[in-house]
């Protein structure tokens, strides 16, 4: 009897405290994925949690209608994979060269001015909707772009091989 009573409050303790033990684990980024490069040069820095949280609710309100899971609506070949983002000119597999695109948007090979044709922030009388992001939120929706295929795997991306 007293066995069974000392047992079913063990089991109680285990569940109580397993329940938010479990939860928090399954929405914590590991910091492996989370640490992304900075510039060319390659220095690495490691977001928080909450940055890439909030990069992903900027991705989802202003990106994700041409740039759903990683794909680039109306230019299927210049999608958001690391792999194109790396082949760009300049390479913008890196925070400094995301922020700068969002700022200057360019061509692929670096060549042609974009701004007239993708949001950005020295037009926003072109695209309002970026009149409300900072510096900061740059950053952090940038930051989502390189921790989200590392997140997605192949499901990032992928337009070119299934569309
Ligand atoms: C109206 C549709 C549209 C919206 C909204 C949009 N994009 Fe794009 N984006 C595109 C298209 C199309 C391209 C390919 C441009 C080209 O032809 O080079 C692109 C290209 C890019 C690239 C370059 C990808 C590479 O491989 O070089 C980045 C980075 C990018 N977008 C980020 C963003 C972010 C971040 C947002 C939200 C703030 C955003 N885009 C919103 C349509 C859009």
């Amino acid at each position: 009897m007293l066995k069974r009573f000392i047992l079913g409050v063990i089991a109680t303790l285990f569940f109580a405290l397993q329940l938010p033990i479990d939860s928090a684990f399954a929405v914590e980024i590991d910091s492996v994925y989370r640490t992304v490069k900075v510039d060319p040069q390659g220095s690495m820095t490691t977001l928080t949690q909450e940055q890439v949280e909030r990069g992903k609710r900027i991705f989802g309100q202003t990106c994700s209608k041409c740039h759903m899971a990683g794909r680039s609506k109306t230019n299927p070949n210049v999608t958001l994979s690391t792999e194109d983002l790396e082949g760009a000119e300049p390479p913008r597999n890196n925070l400094v060269a995301l922020v700068d695109y969002l700022e200057n948007p360019t061509t692929y090979d670096g060549e042609q001015d974009l701004s007239e044709f993708h949001p950005n922030t020295n037009r926003l009388d072109i695209y309002p909707e970026m009149r409300n992001l900072t510096q900061e939120d740059l950053e952090n929706v940038s930051g989502y772009i390189l921790v989200a295929p590392k997140v997605k795997g192949v499901h990032w991306g992928r337009g070119k091989a299934y569309d």
